[in-house]
């Protein structure tokens, strides 16, 4: 079985994090969530794996090469427009021959993996099998309603759900697919969707299985979404300490402390974890933390929150909480008087002041 990741789509306006770089490499506990799917295929036994890049191709293929570091062989297929998920399967066609294959949405996470899913569709032998999430909003997913355990109808978007059972970005397909994201004709949006090419399966009597999942975490742009995705990897992680910790320093519960990061003075508690590189001084850090590589925190305390690459938290008295801090940036106590907060934002962004 062959692995297909999709991870093109436009590289721009989600929100201010994705302002300058993939959505896919987004880090959630300090890893790109991309690296989560490769992982995913990996571990189930997929390792001849195919990425659909678009307009961010540059980037994403410089974080994951050639697939060796993950034990996998990657070929990049280049989709010139993100015309739909059905668009990228065909634009797939000659990579994937006649193979079966699990499509990963590179923007989405099962937080245990699809290992036994992949082994339930080998053995069921459908056409294809939809993983499927119960979700509070479900207008803003593709949507399934089964009937006697069977898919009978998926509707992309629907203003009025009938269901709560969204479409988890991961599926399973033998090449009948092809054949049906040929059939199938662009949505009101414009694209091929993979829930209209599914749908025909459906309506052409070809066996398509439901399996429904928990656990499951999708890049929706927003603060919460990225907190709690954080929150639910970090929880899964084991305590690992591979840089510096000094004696006045005290690490409490499930803490990663990568390469080359120095804890002086501080308090670490999980689960959190510390980037590499990262220096954390005289400070605080709490349970659902984050704080990604080259960072410096001096002084200050920060608790259920990420910190991207570069940035500084220096001398601040009040606790930062439930904050998503992007990269290179710095927030610092100034000594300029008169006293008053002095802010440079960039777009969308948002600050809560108390
Ligand atoms: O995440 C689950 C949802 O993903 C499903 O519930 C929906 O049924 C499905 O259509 C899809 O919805 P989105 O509109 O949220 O998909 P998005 O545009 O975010 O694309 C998902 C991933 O696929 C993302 O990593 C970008 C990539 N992509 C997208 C398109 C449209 C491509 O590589 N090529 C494309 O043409």
């Amino acid at each position: 079985m062959k692995g297909l990741l999709l991870s093109g789509g436009r590289g721009t306006r989600l929100r201010p994090i994705t302002h300058t770089s993939a959505k896919q490499l987004v880090p959630v506990a300090n890893k790109p969530v991309l690296f989560y799917g490769i992982e995913a295929l990996r571990d189930a036994g997929i390792t001849d794996i195919g990425i659909i890049v678009g307009d961010t191709q540059e980037e994403i293929r410089r974080a994951c090469g050639d697939g060796a570091r993950f034990g996998v062989k990657l070929t990049y297929i280049h989709q010139a427009e993100p015309l739909g998920l059905a668009h990228a399967v065909l634009t797939a066609r000659e990579y994937l021959a006649d193979s079966d294959f699990v499509m990963y949405l590179g923007d989405n996470l099962i937080i245990s993996g699809i290992k036994e899913l992949v082994h339930k569709y080998q053995t069921e032998k459908s056409n294809a099998m939809v993983l499927l999430a119960r979700v509070p909003n479900p207008n803003q997913f593709g949507v399934a309603e089964l009937k006697d355990g069977k898919v009978f109808r998926l509707v992309e978007k629907p203003k009025e759900p009938k269901s709560d059972l969204a479409l988890v970005g991961v599926y399973m397909f033998d090449k009948l697919v092809m054949k049906a994201a040929s059939s199938i004709q662009p949505s009101a949006r414009g694209e091929l969707e993979i829930t209209d090419a599914i749908q025909w399966l459906v309506d052409q009597g070809h066996r398509v299985n439901p399996h429904i999942v928990t656990g499951w975490w999708k890049d929706t742009g927003k603060l919460e979404d990225m907190l709690e995705a954080n929150r639910m990897i970090l929880a899964t992680m084991e305590r690992r300490i591979a840089g510096s910790v000094d004696a006045a320093s005290c690490l409490e519960d499930k803490v990663v402390i990568e390469e080359g990061a120095q804890i002086v003075n501080s308090t670490i508690r999980g689960p959190a974890i510390i980037g590499r590189n990262t220096r954390i001084e005289n400070s605080y850090v709490g349970p659902f933390t984050s704080i990604y590589y080259n960072c410096l925190v001096r002084s200050s305390e920060i608790e259920h929150s990420i910190l991207l690459e570069e940035s500084k938290v220096l001398d601040i008295r009040r606790r930062i909480e439930d904050s998503l801090i992007g990269k290179n940036v710095t927030i610092s106590r100034s000594p300029a008087r008169p006293k008053a907060l002095r802010f440079m934002l960039g777009d969308n962004s948002s600050v809560g002041v108390s």
